[in-house]
């Protein structure tokens, strides 16, 4: 089978998200064509897209290639919604004409519904028409005509955002990286976040079936964590273990004994309200150099498989950028990087706000 991949900001780590997916759940699979906007890739009958929308956290739609637009729907023939997102440079005057032909050939009553704005209909559009179940939306690319087949539902996300218990905006990654970062590890039935702060991070792996174990040394973070698990065990019925532990990384196999994979994003220095000078951003670094050092260290008496961990960089008063040198840091300790991909410089850089984030993978 072959699929489009709508890929969200950051395609390159999108990317190599889907790769590690793709291994992970050992579904054979070859990239055909990958660019900012868009992956093509075929896959065995084992990828099912509608359980890897809700795993992965760079994709935003995913389209089954049609050989034939015929094929496109099948159902009640009635009033079915049907849209058109267009991507990248395609041309869609010649496609719209192909589907009302093809609709009026198989007697289906069709109603186009126009994209809100630009070209494509945003995710949270496709959910809420119910264009997925209940009508189509096809996706042009290139030269390739697709049915969406599964897209990425931001009322989800919000939803855990606003029902979590305890919240802090300012110490918490985003959903969206969270999922990406353990896919990254690939880890499939233990994980490991040895700096869990509020436990983003550890939701998710539960919510995916996989046991996890957080660490911090902060109490109310470690409570935090706790409570925000116990609500999400609730609400969605989890079947996977997890313990929050208060401790320093730096000893963390004093207290953990083994993990599959781990998936973090440490303390990356002191809350910034505005930039750091040079001298403070070197400072800083030094200090988490040791850190990262010391924790990755302990790391490699425990975990078997990859880690995705979180790099600062950061950027100074005087347009220096400070950056870590993490390579000699995992060179000396015996670890290498994941780079699955030649055309995938590693690591990928994750540019939004006052700090940038270097996003490794090692094993
Ligand atoms: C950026 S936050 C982690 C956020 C978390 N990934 C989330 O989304 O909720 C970093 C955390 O590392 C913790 N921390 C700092 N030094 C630590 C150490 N040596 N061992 C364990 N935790 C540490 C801090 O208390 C803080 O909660």
């Amino acid at each position: 089978m072959e699929y489009v991949f709508i890929l969200g900001r950051d395609y390159e780590l999108s990317i190599l998200e889907l790769v590690a997916y793709m291994q992970k759940n050992n579904i054979r699979f070859s990239i055909k064509e990958m660019s900012p906007l868009a992956a093509i890739i075929s896959t065995d009958e084992s990828f099912k897209p509608k359980t890897a929308i809700k795993s992965l956290g760079g994709v935003v739609k995913i389209g089954e290639v049609l050989q034939n637009i015929d094929e496109a729907y099948e159902g009640d023939k009635n009033k079915i919604k049907y849209a058109i997102s267009s991507y990248g440079k395609t041309d869609i005057t010649r496609i719209q004409e192909d589907i009302k032909k093809s609709f009026k050939k198989q007697k289906i009553k069709a109603f186009y519904k126009k994209p809100k704005r630009e070209k494509a209909l945003m995710p949270n559009e496709v959910i809420k028409q119910k264009l997925i179940e209940g009508g189509v939306e096809f996706l042009a690319y290139n030269e390739y005509l697709a049915k969406t087949v599964a897209a990425f539902n931001p009322f989800e996300h919000e939803k855990r955002d606003q029902e979590m218990p305890c919240k802090d905006y300012l110490k918490t990654i985003s959903i969206r990286l969270a999922k990406i970062l353990i896919n990254l590890s690939q880890a499939k039935n233990s994980l490991l976040d040895p700096f869990c702060g509020y436990g983003i991070i550890l939701q998710e792996a539960v919510l995916q079936g996989i046991n996890a174990t957080g660490m911090d040394t902060d109490k109310t973070s470690v409570e935090a964590a706790k409570k925000n698990l116990e609500y999400i065990e609730k609400k969605y019925e989890i079947k996977a273990k997890y313990e929050v532990i208060q401790g320093d990384s730096r000893f963390l196999s004093r207290t953990v004994k083994e993990a599959e994979g781990i998936a973090t994003e440490p303390c990356l220095g002191p809350y910034l309200k505005q930039m750091p000078s040079l001298e403070e951003a070197k400072k800083t670094m030094k200090e988490l150099e040791t850190l990262y050092a010391e924790t990755l260290k302990e790391a490699k008496k425990v975990v078997k498989g990859k880690i995705a961990i979180i790099v600062p960089r950061f950027q100074t008063k005087q347009k220096k950028d400070v950056i870590m040198d993490f390579n000699s840091i995992i060179k000396g300790l015996g670890y290498k990087t994941w780079q699955p991909i030649k055309e995938i410089k590693t690591p990928v850089i994750y540019p939004h706000g006052w700090i940038i984030r270097e996003i490794w993978v090692i094993e």
